[in-house]
């Protein structure tokens, strides 16, 4: 974990082991630039031209200097750019995380840089400052619970310091704390997803629940297996009933202060492993399996965030957790299970478990809370990650003006999200003759994202529903500065920003 602290006064007046200078490309040789060539870098000039350092997105020159009789690191690197008189947000975030890559590359446990101008990029200063927060605190993560070879580890970076003028550093700071606590929430999903599945089990995922809504003040329920049963969630027992691993519902709330405040349902599909059940997986296609909960740890790291935000709309959180095995007592293609809503389906597949146990989730919520809209955030169709690749989640919804309101969050947050058609045409792909529904789609209709999206929009009613399938972009997205291979923490940051701008 790092500190970010905020202070007002220049950058290299800071005792720090390295200076990071950000710069526009094709930049002028400024004054700035010209005081560091005079006091700590000789012919900086004719260096940057002879490494032909323009500034390009993420281009970084690192320079030794001594600053205050301390061998130090400065760093330059490129923003790029501006595009229609602005620069990227995108690029900025990646600058980022290219920055806290090159300080732990150079062993620097502290740097300090100047943040740049928030009217450049066409965002507010609160905005600029609370990215800044979130992207270092992500970039920073690594999961190294089980490497035991010291050397293995690099030196973290520990301190940021972030210098502002002395007028804007209140403002800095709440904004920065802002981005740091949603970073938290993001860091804690990929710290659960990235966990190894035997250690990462339903009833264990159910107590990190309990654990973020004791310290967050959040209202929590925790249903067993016995209890999912009796409520006739055939659903969730249904896919459940296949491991010797209990499954749970788990339920958290959020109140706003105000009474008449509108709800907004978060749902998450936490399959702690998946390996299709007796519709068995290839090994290939099961090797990532433990991240089939993401879509439940994004709701629930999610929760403890606004926890602290405090948005003034109730949020309701519901996760279905459970583990897809294949013993005797699984569930075998060709069972029907029936749902909390009374509806049924046939199991054409045991692999397509992720709608079984969100079916339920779904209407439980409808049901119990009736909220004013309703999002779920699921890894569910393989068929979305081979459609969009790792740099998109699907959205899929009917409702044109939640969809929007996502789509702006998303935009905001720094995620991308890309609608994908759920258009009636689809609908008769999961008719079945014996059920009220089958759980695959018939191949004549093919796209299998849509199909599954169906199979959902039976369980929730005339709720104003979004649904985000996170198949390609909740674990292991390539070229991404500030994201490492694993866990990415997908929709943490969309949801908080959702319920913060509702
Ligand atoms: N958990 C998978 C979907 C998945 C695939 C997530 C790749 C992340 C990466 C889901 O339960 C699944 O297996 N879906 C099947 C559905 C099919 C049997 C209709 C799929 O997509 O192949
Ligand atoms: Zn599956
Ligand atoms: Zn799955």
């Amino acid at each position: 974990m790092i500190t970010i602290k905020t202070s007002s006064k220049k950058t290299f007046d800071h005792k720090a082991h390295g200076y990071v200078v950000l710069v526009e490309e094709d930049f002028s040789f400024s004054k700035e630039l010209k005081q560091i060539e005079k006091e700590y870098i000789p012919n900086l000039q004719l260096i940057m031209e002879q490494r032909e350092f323009t500034g390009k997105p993420q281009q970084n020159l690192v320079l030794p200097a001594t600053v205050q009789d301390h061998v130090v690191d400065v760093m330059f690197v490129g923003l790029g750019k501006k595009d229609k008189k602005k620069l990227d947000m995108e690029t900025y975030r990646r600058v980022l995380g290219k920055v806290v890559k090159l300080a732990e590359c150079y062993k620097c446990e502290s740097i300090s840089f100047e943040l740049p101008a928030a009217s450049s990029f066409g965002v507010t200063a609160e905005q600029l400052a609370q990215h800044t927060g979130t992207i270092l605190n992500m970039a920073s993560y690594h999961f190294a619970d089980f490497i035991t070879d010291k050397k293995r580890k690099e030196r973290e970076l520990q301190e940021v310091t972030v210098c502002v003028e002395s007028k804007a550093k209140k403002t800095t700071e709440k904004a920065i704390q802002a981005g740091e606590c949603i970073a938290h929430a993001v860091n804690n999903a990929r710290h659960w997803i990235d966990l190894p599945p035997s250690d990462l089990t339903p009833p264990h995922l159910a107590d990190k629940a309990k654990a973020i809504a004791k310290k967050h003040g959040l209202k929590i329920t925790v249903f067993n297996e016995k209890q999912v049963n009796a409520m006739g969630m055939g659903g969730l027992a249904g896919v459940s009933r296949g491991s010797h691993l209990d499954c749970r519902l788990v339920i958290m709330e959020y109140k706003a202060k105000k009474k008449s405040a509108p709800t907004v349902a978060f749902v998450g599909k936490g399959i702690t492993f998946d390996t299709g059940g007796l519709s068995l997986k290839p090994a290939n296609y099961m090797e990532e399996m433990k991240d089939d909960m993401s879509g439940a740890a994004a709701v629930i790291a999610a929760m403890g965030a606004l926890g602290e935000l405090k948005p003034n709309i109730n949020v309701i959180c519901v996760t279905a957790l459970a583990e897809n095995m294949p013993r005797w007592t699984a569930t075998k293609p060709g069972d029907i299970l029936r749902f909390y809503n009374g509806k049924t389906a046939e199991v054409r597949n045991t692999d397509a478990e992720g709608r079984l146990v969100l079916g339920d989730a779904l209407s439980y919520t409808v049901k119990h809370y009736k909220p004013d809209a309703m999002i779920d955030v699921a890894t569910l169709t393989g068929a979305c990650a081979y459609s969009l690749g790792p740099f998109y989640t699907g959205l899929l919804s009917q409702h044109d003006d939640i969809a929007e309101k996502v789509q702006r969050a998303a935009e905001r947050a720094g995620e991308k999200v890309w609608r994908l058609p759920l258009d009636n045409d689809y609908k008769p792909a999961i008719r079945s003759s014996v059920a009220d529904m089958a759980n695959t789609g018939s191949k004549k209709y093919m796209a299998g994202t849509i199909t599954a999206a169906f199979f959902l929009q039976n369980f929730v009613g005339d709720t104003p529903w979004v649904h985000l399938d996170i198949a390609g972009s909740a674990f292991n997205v390539p070229d991404l500065p500030y994201v490492k291979d694993g866990a990415t923490g997908a929709s943490v940051r969309l949801l908080v920003d959702l319920a913060m701008n509702w």
